[in-house]
């Protein structure tokens, strides 16, 4: 794989973020850690949605002007994310000038091509969806079915795009790329979805949404939350409809685009649509991750069980986010929906990070302290029984990675932990030193010391800090690339003193569970 590009869905910057939009930006972060692990080139691409009338209505209700509230919204943003490690190359916002001044020429050239036309329309218009709904979409009592609130009637005269005349095109590359939805079971969702397709309206009045980009050419009309939030994967890469910057060229299409599973039919229809508009590549695989629950409730700000990722970070006195983001990553097979809560958070990171993984670590080096100085002697090295279970788990994890299974990629991981601490508990290196068999007992040691460079560099794009510590106390290079790694990285010689010997991960302390919410 020569490059990768990975993007994320842009969030809308009407509250704070919570940890489902966290549960995304981990996803994709861990994700984007370990292709760069295989590739030479990769980029990551995240940012937020700041038009429309949600945010023209919140930011009015706060006594800001829309501006000012994106402002101070996008930086919380921001700082989430710097907080849990989320190691992007470029954080978009849609009121970026640049991203204002193509999304207004990608607008222009469609209406040239004819693609876009202007048409009287009567419509449902829902606030909280931000689109159109068709009658039928709504519930008995004519409510929107996610939102439970009654669309307003909007009767105007709006651009439509003509999405009717990609319907073929899209369901074709649909069904001869069976890897391009991810989970494939979405694809057929999305080609019942577009047989019902019809245009779509893609820009407001004025009078009705002023916070938008204004229409080339036509100060009536302000272009409509889908055109201007979809482009923003390409025109934050340099594209333009002349000529686009050289990043454009080396990184579009995209590897993957992650998404929530409620926005797939604006990516897989509507984005796929405007990409052929424009006679652009196609990305090369969409993810559609699940939803978040708190308690297997869904979270809802009348519920008041919003959580905040920073909120919980704080809630258990963590000091890196690596175990939240091990938890996040894996809280959900692919494309399925996943769960927080505080007592399985908490016994999941204590049982996995710190009991198996980061004990299994202390007490090698330890004994290898106790026992040897903490020196490697040459008869330690041989043969490691445990090599090839290593390389196999390298195998597997690159496998599940390419599926895009991050949960069943840690599950590998730690089963290797687990394969390694048994290996250990056989093995006894603290009774074969006591029956004074000093070279076994050594090429125990050093063999489990084999098996954690390993381990470190799997578990690195769920656990940066973590891994960087143990790669530390390890002598291991943790930019090593995937296929470099030998499971043969420890030499002959000092390894380690006992005061370098410090635990990677400490167990969150139990009274601390329940406190996020609070
Ligand atoms: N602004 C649009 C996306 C435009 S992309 C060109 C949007 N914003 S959002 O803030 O509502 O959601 C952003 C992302 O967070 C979406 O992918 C959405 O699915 C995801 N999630 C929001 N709540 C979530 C959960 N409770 N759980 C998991 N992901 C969720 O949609």
């Amino acid at each position: 794989m020569e490059k990768f590009l990975i993007t994320t869905a842009i969030d809308y910057v009407n509250g704070a973020p919570h940890i489902g939009h966290a549960y995304e930006k981990i996803l994709t972060d861990v994700i984007f850690r370990h292709f760069s692990q295989r590739c030479e080139k990769s980029y990551f691409l995240t940012g937020t949605d700041e038009h429309g009338i949600k945010i023209q209505k919140t930011s009015a209700q706060n006594n800001m002007s829309p501006q000012d509230f994106c402002d101070m919204n996008a930086q919380k943003f921001k700082d989430t994310w710097k907080a849990l490690d989320v190691n992007y190359n470029q954080f978009i916002r849609t009121t970026d000038e640049q991203h204002t001044k193509i999304v207004q020429k990608i607008f222009h050239k469609l209406v040239e091509k004819g693609d876009i036309y202007k048409h009287s329309y009567t419509g449902l218009y829902c606030t909280g969806c931000e689109c159109f709904l068709n009658s039928k979409d709504l519930t008995e009592d004519g409510l929107c079915p996610d939102h439970m609130k009654k669309p307003d009637v909007v009767e105007e005269e709006n651009y439509f795009f003509k999405l009717t005349k990609y319907k073929d095109a899209i369901a074709k590359h649909i069904k001869t790329h069976p890897d391009f939805i991810v989970p494939s079971f979405r694809a057929n969702e999305v080609l019942n979805q577009l047989e019902n397709i019809e245009d779509i309206s893609v820009s407001r009045a004025t009078s009705n949404v002023s916070w938008g980009i204004p229409v080339l050419g036509d100060d009536e009309q302000s272009i409509y939350v889908w055109i201007d939030a979809l482009s923003n994967y390409i025109t934050a890469l340099g594209y333009d409809t002349d000529s686009s910057s050289n990043k454009y060229s080396e990184f579009w299409p995209a590897n993957v685009q992650v998404i929530g599973k409620d926005i797939l039919k604006f990516h897989s229809i509507y984005w796929i649509a405007i990409l052929m508009a424009l006679d652009l590549p196609l990305p090369e695989h969409l993810l559609a991750h699940g939803w978040i629950t708190i308690d297997k409730t869904k979270m809802s700000k009348s519920l008041g069980n919003v959580i905040s990722p920073t909120g919980v970070m704080e809630a258990f006195g963590l000091e890196i986010p690596d175990p939240l983001r091990y938890y996040m990553a894996s809280a959900a097979p692919c494309g399925k929906d996943g769960n927080y809560s505080d007592e399985d958070f908490k016994e999941k990171v204590n049982a996995h990070l710190a009991n198996s993984m980061g004990n299994l670590l202390n007490r090698t080096l330890s004994m290898l302290v106790k026992y040897f100085d903490g020196n490697i002697k040459p008869e330690f090295l041989g043969k490691n029984v445990l090599k090839q279970s290593a390389l196999d788990t390298i195998k597997s994890v690159k496998h599940h990675f390419d599926y895009f299974e991050v949960q069943e990629a840690a599950q590998k991981i730690i089963e290797l932990v687990d394969l390694t601490n048994k290996y250990v508990t056989d093995n006894a290196p603290w009774t074969l030193a006591k029956e004074e068999k000093m070279v076994e007992c050594g090429v125990v040691l050093t063999n489990v010391l084999q098996v954690m460079t390993v381990i470190s560099s799997l578990i690195y794009p769920y656990c940066p800090n973590i891994a960087k510590a143990m790669a530390e106390q390890l002598s291991y290079d943790i930019n090593s690339k995937l296929d470099d790694i030998t499971c043969e990285s420890v030499k002959v010689g000092h390894f380690i003193d006992k005061e370098n010997i410090k635990p990677v991960f400490l167990r969150i302390d139990s009274e601390l569970a329940d406190k996020s919410k609070k």
